[in-house]
């Protein structure tokens, strides 16, 4: 049989108003996205996935939509939709749409209603409570700072918001809203697009008794734990999948906040009865969660270690792990991982990539992560665009929960807007992004780091990448080999190694900036090296940031 087309698949991430600007306006647009499919398909990718470009007033940079049949104007119109989508499958691109469906808008049509009166028809459309002792009618906090419910004049009661105020969130509850929701996605099936990307799906469902949560800033309490995984989430997207996914051949991800290995057994089940796979967060998170991901720590690499090696153990057989470093709310990965200095930025790129398209899963590539982009380390608040960045640093700062030095400290380490500069294409004034005034400033490095540097550079990280999507075409043991943790201890050392019949493919990445010995590839002679960033070599050591893996027979 046919192995699940999306299993086989590497995926390339489009933050649309950070991609390319077509019409000198500042801000990326489906046209910027056509003008450079080839670009995309000369990486080797299969699929592309495209943050949300939706009608959006982009109070969230459109995952707050206001209409999710209408393409948001500074994007272009639903011709240059089509036309984009016809050239992606002309090139055999399939294209993946983010679906944000824990919320709306507060400028949705369905919300305009809901908010008139008790008695509209779109009142259970949202999360409306009265008021408790005069105020909130719980605790918890919002993810962009306040609290999660936002009072409403006109009938006197709060509406919930995860997210920003201006996102409330739907009622799942409601049927109505269930159908809603499947006849869209339908009609975008119709349409031709080829799966989702489900914006924070595993927090569809409530607790319905609405507690307090745990106040661990001194300001709000935490809801994660009554609006992660709730209820009913896997009866949602179970029906989900009976009405919608199951009579299209699509790929789906699940983006699953808080979610735990075995709830993802249940998300991403290999019966197929819900998701293709999700995305968790453990490996991502900060170690400490004083401030949330408030932090400028770096990583540990035991601790990352251990997380991804239990994903790929402990769903083995039972569900398909997704396999990502970095997306648009994340920081750059070599930044964050690596080391972005000139001495190793290029090198330790090229680690992180083998690290993660070697292990199990359908690997993510976020745009700029192919050309090694790093941090945008902004000095001043004003250069920052992101609500949660913008918001929080407010919040912190007002509350005493950290100063402004800390703050920045730790903008500069995990702000969302450090995926969120410009695509760095070229030399050109702003990077070849746009010739007007880009919405957010530009990397002052594009002169150093940008893509035709990278396309004319046969040893670039790019065609490091374009080699690592090449050899998950040709290598099965790269899709299906069991994965088995190596070197468990080691201080500088990530490795494992993938077994499928008679193959053994071994794979160690030296996350540090020393040469370090390493015992695995004594018998290096006896097997092939399927890529490595450095030339090939036969003593027992690792070069700072070298990553090798080798195949053999066992
Ligand atoms: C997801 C998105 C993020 C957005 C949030 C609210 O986490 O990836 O960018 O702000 O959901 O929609
Ligand atoms: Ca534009």
């Amino acid at each position: 049989m046919e192995k699940a087309w999306w299993k086989k698949s590497v995926i390339y991430q489009i933050y649309p108003r950070s991609f390319a600007d077509s019409n000198g306006d500042g801000i990326g647009d489906i046209n910027g996205i056509t003008a450079h499919l080839d670009y995309l398909k000369d990486l080797g990718v299969d699929v592309i996935w495209l943050s949300p470009v939706y009608q959006s007033p982009n109070d969230d940079n459109g995952y707050d939509i206001s209409d999710y049949q209408a393409i948001m104007q500074e994007f272009g119109t639903m011709e240059d939709f089509d036309r984009m989508l016809e050239e992606m499958h002309k090139r055999g691109l399939k294209l993946v749409m983010d679906l944000v469906v824990n919320h709306t808008s507060d400028e949705h049509r369905w919300f305009v209603e809901s908010r008139k009166s008790k008695d509209n028809p779109y009142r259970d459309y949202y999360i409306w409570k009265d008021p408790k002792d005069g105020k909130e009618p719980n605790n918890w906090g919002a993810c962009f700072g306040g609290s999660a419910w936002e009072y409403d004049e006109e009938t006197e009661m709060y509406y919930l918001h995860c997210f920003s105020k201006k996102q409330p969130d739907l009622n799942w509850e409601n049927e109505k809203v269930r159908k809603e929701v499947f006849d869209m996605m339908t009609w975008w099936c119709e349409k031709g697009v080829d799966g989702f990307r489900m914006d924070v799906i595993s927090m569809i469902s409530k607790d319905p008794a609405y507690p307090d949560g745990i106040v661990h800033n001194g300001l709000y309490g935490d809801n994660s734990p009554y609006v992660c995984n709730g209820p009913r989430v896997h009866e949602y997207l179970q029906e989900m999948n009976q009405k919608v996914l199951s009579k299209f051949d699509l790929i789906t991800v699940g983006e699953a906040a808080g979610v735990t290995v075995e709830e993802a057994k249940k998300y991403a089940n290999l019966d197929g009865s819900e998701l293709n796979m999700v995305f968790q967060f453990e490996h991502v998170d900060a170690p400490t969660a004083e401030h949330g991901k408030w932090t400028d720590k770096r990583f540990e690499l035991k601790r990352l270690r251990s997380i991804l090696n239990k994903w790929q153990t402990q769903l083995e057989g039972k569900a398909w792990n997704s396999l990502y470093w970095d997306n648009h709310d994340q920081p750059r990965a070599v930044s964050r991982f690596g080391n972005d200095g000139p001495m190793y930025r290029e090198l330790s790129a090229k680690m992180l990539a083998t690290c993660l398209h070697m292990l199990k899963g359908t690997p993510y590539i976020y745009q700029g992560e192919e050309i090694g982009m790093t941090n945008a380390y902004f000095d001043k608040m004003e250069d920052y665009r992101d609500i949660e960045s913008i918001n929080t640093y407010k919040e912190f700062t007002e509350n005493g929960l950290m100063n402004p030095e800390e703050m920045m400290s730790a903008l500069k380490a995990v702000s969302r807007d450090n995926a969120r500069t410009p695509m760095q294409w070229n030399t050109s004034a702003h990077a070849g992004f746009t010739t007007g005034e880009p919405w957010i400033r530009v990397n002052p490095n594009y002169l150093q780091i940008n893509a035709e540097a990278a396309v004319e550079d046969k040893n670039s990280i790019y065609y490091y990448y374009q080699k690592l999507i090449k050899l998950r075409k040709n290598y099965e043991i790269i899709i299906d080999g069991i994965f088995e943790g190596l070197l468990e201890e080691d201080e500088n050392i990530y490795a494992y190694a993938r077994n499928l019949g008679s193959q053994r493919l071994v794979v160690a990445c030296n996350f540090s900036g020393e040469e370090v010995s390493c015992d695995l590839f004594d018998r290096a002679e006896e097997g092939k090296e399927l890529i490595s960033n450095y030339e090939y070599h036969k003593d027992g050591m690792l070069k700072p940031y070298e990553a090798r893996a080798i195949l053999f027979e066992k």
